[in-house]
């Protein structure tokens, strides 16, 4: 299976969001090295939606942390917005301002209101309490937690809680929203709930979104285009393009194209190399 790597936007569109190149990483270990990474590149688009999908252990968070410059990669390398990343210390700072992380547990420090967790980036940012209160507040409601913004993590629900780590990430009104598994943990009715949350805030707000996901119907639902990754050391394998028209409704999951996508993307699956 080819890995076609489609201009998705005008071909005039010279600068993406986000390209990733060539990116290889391999991690010393006490028995030799471990090589995560082979070789992944594909590009995505301002207010894209891109899914990756790959098995375990094949590197998708190693990438997501490599996209995020909390970690470098052995060859190849990631631009944010045109600007390559650990070229200049400056340069790497701006570009990663406009970057922010959600991961597969919330993350919220129990000693903190709903709220303040929210306002942390923005306390760190030096913006002003109330101005940075006022902005919770405001993605408070934008997420579903209006009534809970004096709450403790512990008072919420499991879901609750990574709306709130959701409202976090997206506090700094981030150009790039890097996901790593956020709704792994929930039931799956939560992540039908969260899915179309998602959506929403994504049309709400052109932010444009990398997430990792191990459910191909959370992949067809959320993404302009899926990514699929190779067991480690991984390689794109294919690159599928979801032209489902928008918004897209939990229903239509049962719908014959929707299907179609899900087999497609199976299909790469299955042919894994043994
Ligand atoms: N800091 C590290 N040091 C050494 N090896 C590592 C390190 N981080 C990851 N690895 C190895 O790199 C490979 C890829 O790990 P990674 O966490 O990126 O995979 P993943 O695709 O996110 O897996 P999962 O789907 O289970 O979350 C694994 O073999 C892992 O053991
Ligand atoms: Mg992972």
């Amino acid at each position: 299976m080819s890995a076609v790597l489609q201009p998705i936007k005008s071909a005039a569109a010279a600068t993406w969001a986000l390209s990733v190149r060539g990116v290889a990483k391999r991690y010393a270990s006490a028995g030799g090295s471990v090589e995560a990474i082979q070789d992944i590149s594909f590009d995505v688009a301002g207010s894209e939606f891109v899914s990756v999908l790959g098995p375990s252990g094949c590197g998708k968070t190693s990438m997501l942390r490599i996209v995020g410059a909390l970690q470098s990669a052995s060859a190849g390398e990631v631009e944010i917005g045109g600007v390559p990343l650990g070229r200049s210390e400056q340069d790497t700072g701006r570009a990663v301002q406009d970057l922010a992380f959600a991961f597969q547990e919330p993350r919220l420090f129990p000693w903190f209101t709903i709220e303040d967790n929210i306002a942390l980036p923005l306390r760190v940012r030096g913006v002003p309490r109330d101005e940075r209160l006022a902005r919770a507040r405001e993605l408070c409601a934008l997420v579903g937690l209006s009534g809970f913004e004096q709450s403790w993590p512990r008072q919420l629900s499991g879901g609750m809680r990574q709306r709130a780590s959701l409202a976090r990430a997206l506090v700094i009104k981030p150009r790039i929203l890097l996901l790593d598994e956020p709704f792994g943990a929930l039931d799956a009715m939560t992540r039908d709930q969260m899915n179309l949350e998602l959506q929403r805030i994504c049309a709400a707000t052109g932010a444009t979104v990398l997430l990792i996901t191990h459910s191909i119907a959370e992949a067809v639902m959320l993404s302009d285009r899926v990514v699929v990754l190779s067991p480690r050391p991984s390689r794109v394998q294919a690159i599928h393009t979801i032209d489902l028209p928008r918004p897209r409704a939990i229903d239509m999951q049962a719908g014959a194209e929707f299907q179609r996508h899900v087999r497609a993307i199976r299909q790469d699956i299955a042919g894994y190399p043994a």
